[in-house]
């Protein structure tokens, strides 16, 4: 059956998650204004090594370009994938992206927030909010009968109230032994299209919001995605298994 894995793989997967979730919250917990990403960067390196886990990310390739840092950090108009650089130190107002990708026992666990430094705009805590509602919104729709279309259009439909852009080059993904997937999930699109949902499916969900247009730039790294406009961006993400009856979410610590 398609995507779909089995109780040991999703204990497996379960596992990874929370060494992911613990990851991230340490680094939401730790992150602050002074810091360079490099720093924030090497305490990821540091607690995924503690946890026996490696990063999913360093080494990652996509063409030529091979992804050389340990998480991914992003700040304000960088949407994802932003490299860790001592020449990047946190400001006072900064919006910081910190996303986590770990392999633990082969399995992989995906998760994103976005941490606001102060003094916080109020524009920018309303998108930030908008963007982890949006998510939580959309995880709701991940059950079994459901298609992933639903899961998209829950996204855009959360999303639309707001003069915000989705970015439409990214999506979320399956995860299991490897960080990318099927099924795509993107965070636009019709309801009732795409795959049926099925118990069994880990699935990881992850809104990219912006506060102006959607559209992107790629940096000359190969690897940072900014905003065309500039304007800051916002990213949350869990990995969540489908069941028979609500989503389990497996990025939440559990202790
Ligand atoms: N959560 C991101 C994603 O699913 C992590 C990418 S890691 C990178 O695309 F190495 F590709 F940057
Ligand atoms: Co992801």
């Amino acid at each position: 059956m398609k995507y779909i894995r089995s109780d040991e793989e999703i204990q497996s997967i379960r596992e990874a998650c929370q060494v992911a979730a613990t990851v991230l919250k340490r680094l939401v917990d730790t992150v602050e204004e002074g810091m360079t990403t490099y720093d924030l960067d090497q305490l990821g390196r540091k607690t995924i090594e503690e946890l026996g886990a490696e990063s999913a990310c360093y080494g990652y390739r996509a063409g030529n370009h091979v992804f050389p840092a340990y998480t991914c950090l992003s700040v304000n108009e960088e949407i994802v994938h932003g490299i860790g650089t001592m020449r990047r130190t946190i400001q006072p107002g900064d919006v910081v992206s910190i996303d986590v990708v770990v392999r633990y026992r082969g399995y992989i666990g995906d998760n994103a927030n976005t941490v606001l430094i102060e003094p916080v705009a109020d524009a920018n805590a309303a998108l930030i909010e908008a963007t982890r509602e949006s998510l939580d919104y959309a995880i709701g729709f991940a059950k079994a009968g459901n298609r992933v279309g639903d899961i998209s259009n829950a996204v855009e439909r959360f999303i639309k109230r707001h003069n915000y852009g989705i970015v439409r080059d990214f999506v979320g993904h399956g995860v299991g032994t490897t960080m990318h997937e099927a099924p795509q999930i993107p965070n636009y699109g019709r309801r009732g299209s795409g795959a049926l949902l099925k118990p069994g499916m880990c699935l990881a969900i992850e809104p990219m919001i912006n506060m102006g247009t959607g559209k992107i730039e790629m940096l000359d790294d190969g690897w940072t995605a900014v905003t065309k406009d500039r304007k800051p961006s916002a990213h949350f993400e869990h990995t969540v298994l489908v069941t028979n009856g609500e989503p389990e979410i497996l990025t939440i610590p559990q202790n």
